[in-house]
């Protein structure tokens, strides 16, 4: 019988979550055994710096964070991101008028397909990735429209250190094509917010590693997303995909996840230097409505 994926092991130089971990300005409880954490205690319209740290030192453990109960305005929610960095642009939808950093995320009740409904991670296809990703609930669906989060670091702690070597003397072609591209997986629906036109951007080719260092943490991670990855460097279609394939579905096992449910006012900021997202599409006939804002991130190695 192969090895299933319940049968992977922890082992002891794992790093685990740290509930010893003291904060004083919020409250923290991680939401699965390795990645997320829901945290109480703040009103992000208006932290102090001492909170942000806590916030930050929070969302480095756990490399997503949930709030709840939040009410804030798109200026609002730039300003919290700013406390984590630049702010990106996102090349393929327009933005919030006066706001060129804000994209809303909507699906209608008849819109059939979802933006982000697949494991990946957010603007991989760039340079300089994205750092970070902060989505905002505006109205969600009274159930379904859950978001899932797989942590790259635990996927990679998990791997034998042959397949660990393996993969880390391993390069792939990300490119933003194969969706936004006018062949691409978005180009055959029609997108509520509206699409942006990028030819330059959206066949751009940029070499990232698939196995890439924190540069905070300094932990290891899996980077390899399927909707943003061509193939491997130096390698043909058919010999990558295999290869592509596993990480994939390594990368992604039930036991390195954790599974937000939404509600109005909710927010979530993600490190997508270590993380992959999946945007669940179970909600037909209902309206789901969100702004994200990204922050800028370094050229992974
Ligand atoms: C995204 O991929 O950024 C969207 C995630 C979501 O809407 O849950």
């Amino acid at each position: 019988m192969s090895q299933s994926v319940s049968s992977f092991e922890t082992t002891s130089d794992s790093p685990t979550m740290d509930s010893s971990v003291k904060y004083t300005k919020i409250r923290v409880e991680p939401t699965s055994g390795c990645i997320g954490a829901e945290v109480s205690g703040v009103d992000l319209a208006k932290i102090d710096d001492e909170t942000f740290e806590e916030i930050h030192r929070a969302w480095l453990e756990h490399q997503v964070l949930f709030f709840r109960d939040q009410k804030i305005t798109p200026s609002e929610q730039e300003g919290f991101a700013r406390h984590f960095g630049e702010l990106d642009t996102y090349p393929f939808i327009p933005s919030l008028p006066d706001h060129p950093h804000v994209i809303p995320i909507v699906k209608e009740r008849d819109t059939k397909l979802n933006f982000g409904g697949g494991w990946h991670s957010d603007m991989s296809y760039q340079e300089k990735p994205s750092m970070a990703t902060i989505l905002y609930a505006l109205e969600v669906p009274p159930h379904g429209g859950d978001t899932l989060f797989a942590s790259m670091t635990a996927a990679y702690d998990a791997l034998s250190p042959g397949m660990q070597t393996m993969l880390g003397n391993l390069n792939a072609v990300f490119t933003a094509a194969k969706v936004h591209s006018s062949e691409g997986l978005y180009s055959k629906v029609d997108h509520p917010m509206g699409k942006k036109k990028d030819e330059a951007k959206e066949q751009a080719r940029f070499i990232h590693p698939v196995v890439r260092t924190h540069p905070e943490t300094g932990r290891k991670a899996l980077y390899m997303d399927a909707p943003h990855v061509e193939r491997l460097e130096n390698m043909r279609l058919h010999e990558s995909q295999p290869l592509m394939d596993f990480i994939s579905n390594h990368a992604t096992s039930p036991q390195f996840t954790t599974r937000f449910r939404w509600q109005p006012g909710s927010l979530a900021v993600w490190d997508n230097r270590c993380v992959q997202h999946y945007a669940l599409n179970d909600y037909p006939g209902q309206r789901r409505e969100m702004n994200r804002i990204t922050i800028k991130g370094d050229v992974p190695y």
